[in-house]
């Protein structure tokens, strides 16, 4: 089934498909692009970024989610966090030598410095003899036999790109492509391999951070030129699009901050309370190990979650007195309208529907949709922890703030119940500790 979900982007639902299906569905796309490019587009090369995911019966969840996070997998993708292309490493060499380097990106008098890392000197040789030196630019090739010193090199500066040679053992760990990726960022890697090298290695290697890899008995003089310098103009646009995607999520960040301060304004009495279950939350997240990315999307989504409020009536919000059935469901609604508000910005996290979900629980008896435990995000688990525990600290127009311990105690009685035990654990804990937060 296939759908248009704005612009130029697509969704593609393959129903009873699997894992391996989804390798061959993508593999298909990239087969038909680089026919396509070939034959009937040369002066144009297009390219496509591909977000795919699967979720299996282990993992139910609505068509949204599934949308939500294929979306998320595509802008990684784009970003260069990862290769959701099919990189199997002779294909990949194939499609890259075919691109085309921007006309002008370099100019004739560069010299780019090259550093190939090896232990076998010979190889090393033969490796940089096939650079095609006829062309411009020059190529200045530097050996290291060992990774260290090869690094200390690296690091004194003036080298544009770095070949891996990795040998026929491929013995090369994840670990170590992680730790130059880390220490050198803005060199692009290139990995020599071997054609009895492990096809699962090279690709996690690709993964990993390295630009490219290339099969040693397969290289071709003039393709393997223009394989290393399409990977330094790959790296640079990479460093690029992360620097303006760095400024946009700033940009985001302090969006998110003045809506969280447009919705506190109309409800004083709630004034600081997202802020303060952004706090609690982001600590329960942290202790819970969640990844980074997730920590970032609940922090900002908590920081907003009631941004649904904007549609409530003043006069309904801050009533002293009881609500009646209709002022209720337009409280009950307030998740909805804040789905509704943020869906429609395109965030790199998924903040709508974290908001979407932090009045539900996880026996299904929350709103607006009473979903449960298995169709429920961490962060929005995590997040309905933190909203209960900061509202019952705070005094409300209708009542007295009942006070931490009543609401730890509360957490932990429904713990299993409507709340996620992990969390209520990871949130008890953290007032048990040294320094427990203050919700001011
Ligand atoms: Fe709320």
């Amino acid at each position: 089934m296939i759908s248009r979900i704005g612009g130029d982007e697509f969704a593609i639902t393959a129903i009873d498909a699997n894992l391996d299906s989804k390798e061959i569905i993508m593999k298909r796309f990239q087969d038909r692009l680089s026919e396509y490019n070939r034959t009937q587009n040369k002066d144009h090369q297009l390219s496509i970024s591909i977000g795919a995911t699967f979720y299996g019966p282990d993992e139910p969840m609505t068509f949204d989610e599934l949308l939500a996070r294929a979306d998320r997998i595509m802008y990684e993708s784009k970003s260069g966090k990862r290769i959701h292309e099919l990189p199997a490493a002779s294909k990949e060499a194939s499609s890259i030598a075919s691109k085309k380097i921007k006309p002008g990106y370099f100019a004739k008098t560069d010299v780019v410095k090259l550093l190939i890392i090896g232990a076998d000197q010979k190889e090393n040789n033969l490796i940089a003899k096939t650079l095609d030196q006829t062309t411009p630019p020059t190529i200045a090739v530097e050996f290291a036999s060992k990774l260290e010193p090869g690094m200390k090199r690296l690091l004194d500066g003036g080298f544009s790109v770095l070949l891996l040679n990795i040998g026929q053992s491929g013995n090369l760990g994840i670990g170590i492509i992680k730790t130059i990726c880390n220490t050198v960022p803005d060199i692009p890697i290139i990995i020599i391999a071997d054609e009895k090298t492990d096809n699962e290695l090279m690709i996690n290697l690709i993964r990993e951070g390295a630009q490219d890899c290339l099969i040693k008995q397969k290289i071709e003089k003039g393709r393997f030129k223009r394989s290393v310098l399409y990977a330094i103009e790959r790296k640079h646009a990479e460093l690029e699009l992360k620097n303006n995607l760095h400024n946009f999520v700033h940009v985001l960040e302090s969006t998110i901050e003045t809506m969280a301060s447009i919705v506190e304004t109309r409800d004083p009495y709630t004034a600081g309370h997202q802020r303060r279950v952004s706090m609690l939350a982001e600590s329960i997240a942290q202790a819970m190990n969640l990844s980074e990315e997730q920590t970032k999307s609940l922090r900002l989504a908590a920081l907003i979650h009631d941004v649904g409020k904007i549609k409530i009536p003043e006069n309904i919000l801050s009533k002293p007195n009881k609500l009646d059935r209709h002022e209720m469901e337009l409280i009950k609604n307030h998740p909805v309208s804040g789905f509704e508000i943020l869906k429609a910005i395109k965030f790199p996290w998924l903040i709508s529907q974290i908001v979407y979900q932090h009045h539900e629980r996880i026996n299904g008896s929350g709103y607006p949709n009473g979903i449960g435990d298995k169709d429920l995000l961490i962060e929005s688990k995590i997040l309905a922890v933190a909203d209960v525990v900061e509202a019952m600290s705070s005094d409300r127009p209708y009542r007295k703030a009942p006070g931490i311990d009543k609401a730890l105690q509360e957490i932990k009685e429904k713990s299993g119940e409507l709340y996620d035990p992990a969390v209520v654990e990871a949130c008890i804990k953290i007032f048990q500790s040294h320094s427990p937060p203050v919700l001011k």
